[in-house]
Parts: C-alpha cells; structure tokens; sequence
C-alpha cells in the first residue's frame, strides 16, 4: 500500500490486489480532509493494518468524524470495525440496506450509523457531499457522493479498470497510463463488476451516462484518480451494455491451471495412460 495526495484536500490509500485472469485491481481507500475529515471506505479485510497505519499518518482518530461506506462488499468494508473503534467520534455513513448487510456480520450501534439515501446531503462543516447512485454498481447500498465545494466525485466501483502491474494500479493519476489499456480494463471491469448491464435499455442507461455529467476529478475506489477524463470514460462505457459478457474459468480450466503449477513427478497419470501389467 502506499498514500498520496489527489488533490489538495484527498489523500489516496492506494493497494492493488491481483486478480488472477483479470489483472491489479486498485483498491482506494481516501481521506477527505473537510473540516469534518472523512473516511471514504476502509480496504480490504487482509491489508487492515497496512491501511491503518496510513490511515492514522494522514488523520487523527480523534478527530475523524465520518467514515462513508460507498457499500458493504467486503473491499470496501475491511477496517470499519478498526476504525470505529478507534476513532470515538466517527460516524458511519451508509443506507437502510447497507445497514442490514454490514449487521449480517456484526450488528453496529445505530448511534453509531448515519442513513443517508442517494439525493441526500451530508453536512461536514465547510462543504455537503451529496450522495448519488453511478450508472454501473453491483451492490444495492452503493452511494457514491459529490463534494459540494470542489466538485470532485466519489464513485465507488464506477469507473474501475484493473491494471496489468500493481505499480500501474497505484498510480498517481490515470493519465500517467496508456489511454487504450484504460479503457479496455474500463470495460471489461464494468462486465465483471455489473454483469446486468447486458439486459438494460439503452436509452436509460445512456441517460444514466449523462447524468452523471464530466466533472473534473473522479475517485473511484479501483482506478487511480482521474483529472479531466469523465468525457472519455462515459465515451468508453457507452459500448458496455453490446459486449460480451464475461465468462470465468470453469473446473476444467482451474484443473488445466492447476496442472501447470504442479511439478512432473506430482502429477496423477493422465486418464490416458496406460499401466504396465
Ligand atoms: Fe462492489
Ligand atoms: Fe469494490
């Protein structure tokens, strides 16, 4: 993991988690430093601690007011109860679905817990963020949120694209990688991610591109920051709904994997061979 500056007031906590077939996928953590300071998402479960300690380099937990949960899959959930604890002050941000799902494995107390529905506002002293559904998710809680004074968005797994190298995964800004490979991890990321874009009508997905508008800077939880390229990424999505959908591995290529791994002499003989009477 590592932390870095996205803008003057984000700080990214940047882990890339390999994927096999499918590639580094970024998994953002951030830092919102309003006057309020807010914690967007909390990593992965196994690298609690990496995020923690660069969590606590970048805020004070006594200071800590808000931790906005963009949804409870368990990428996005790893250090809440860490953070919770630690930080006496914070609040978790989340919806009445949300809620449900994170009480599945551990009920939160409800003074603890902020429900806020896409639409809605959250006041953080000098700014509102305001919570907004993206186009392409795959959890029922997601809410992603603008920030009313920088206008810099928040976007969950919207707009992720898995990266061929963790270093590319971790990069400072998108645009520091090449265009093409952007998009193509961009769409092949929205089909494993939202496979039910396939059946959509197209004219409202297409509005729901639109409404999402170009602003400057998009966060999303698995790609590095992006300045200035919400156009293009609407451009690349557009075409999402008539790809192929993804298919994974099945048993017979885990095995046919597998096989690979496995040295000579550990290997079963094959259903073809023959033993010597
Ligand atoms: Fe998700
Ligand atoms: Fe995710």
């Amino acid at each position: 993991m590592r932390s870095h500056h996205a803008t003057n007031d984000v700080t990214v906590l940047a882990h890339a988690e390999e994927i096999p077939g499918i590639g580094h996928l970024p998994v953002n953590a951030f830092v919102l430093h309003a006057e309020q300071p807010v914690l967007v998402d909390t990593g992965m479960p196994a690298r609690r601690e990496e995020l923690l300690d660069l969590l606590w380099d970048a805020v004070d937990p006594a200071a800590l007011r808000w931790v906005w949960l963009t949804h409870p899959d368990a990428d996005h959930r790893g250090a809440r109860d860490d953070v919770l604890a630690a930080a006496p002050q914070a609040r978790l941000v989340t919806n009445f679905i949300g809620m449900g799902i994170l009480g599945i494995t551990r009920q939160i107390p409800p003074e603890r817990v902020f429900l806020l529905n896409p639409g809605q506002s959250l006041d953080v002293g000098d700014r509102t963020l305001t919570g907004f559904r993206p186009p392409l998710f795959d959890n029922p809680a997601t809410c992603g949120f603008r920030d009313d004074r920088t206008g810099v968005v928040f976007t969950s797994d919207f707009l992720g694209g898995p990266q061929p190298a963790a270093e590319a995964a971790m990069a400072d800004d998108v645009g520091d990688l090449p265009e093409r490979e952007v998009a193509a991890a961009q769409q092949l990321w929205a089909t494993v991610d939202s496979p039910w874009v396939h059946g959509v009508d197209r004219t409202r997905y297409a509005d729901s591109l639109a409404a999402f508008g170009t602003p400057d800077v998009v966060l999303s939880t698995h790609l590095p920051p992006a300045r200035g390229r919400s156009a293009a990424f609407l451009e690349t999505l557009t075409a999402v709904p008539e790809l192929p959908p993804f298919v994974g591995p099945d048993q017979a290529a885990l095995e046919a994997l597998l096989a690979g791994f496995e040295a000579p002499a550990q290997r079963p003989a094959s259903a073809g061979t023959r033993a010597n009477a």
